[in-house]
């Protein structure tokens, strides 16, 4: 923080406000693979805090920690910008949509065995990323009958007894 300051002629502490501010600067070592898992409303609603429980137990670490061998770290954030495509992660800033557990385990399996490296390049490579949802899935264009729903929202279709109306 104090050399960043020196070379920005400001202080220490607006440094800090800045770096803990937005979440891609590191203040600790990371993985070869940060693994941002969305559990925020649409995420959460559609199985991202699921698929959180399960990064977790399939990598063997919790949320915000390291694998032993330095692959992976595990991030639990806010909203990502894809929310129509939830439940989704990011691997290196990489979208993944609408994952479900099986398929963050393909991913993972693939990365361990040094494939899709022209996808997926080492945390802190720099590149341009831009996500891509189908136009017929954006914000206010997907078909709701398309989308499955969630399974708390049918589990309580009835108004308990004190909500009706
Ligand atoms: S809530 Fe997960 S991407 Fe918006």
């Amino acid at each position: 923080m104090e050399h960043i300051a020196e070379l920005t002629n400001t202080t220490p502490a607006q440094v800090l406000g800045t770096c803990s501010f937005y979440e891609m600067f590191k203040r600790e070592p990371v993985g070869k693979y940060v693994v941002n898992i969305c559990t925020n409303i649409s995420c959460q609603i559609m199985g991202g805090e699921e698929l959180l429980h399960h990064a977790e137990h399939s990598l063997g670490i919790k949320g915000g920690s390291t694998t032993a061998d330095g692959l992976f770290t595990i991030e639990d954030v806010e909203c990502i910008a894809a929310c129509t495509e939830a439940p989704c992660l990011q691997i290196n800033y990489r979208y993944f949509h609408k994952i479900s557990n099986d398929q963050f385990d393909e991913v993972i399996a693939d990365l361990r065995a040094g494939k899709r490296t022209d996808e997926i390049p080492p945390h802190g490579t720099l590149a341009r990323i831009r996500q891509h949802i189908p136009e017929d899935r954006r914000a206010g264009n997907a078909d709701p009958a398309a989308t499955p729903e969630p399974v708390w929202l049918s589990a309580h279709a009835e108004p308990a007894e004190g909500e009706k109306a």
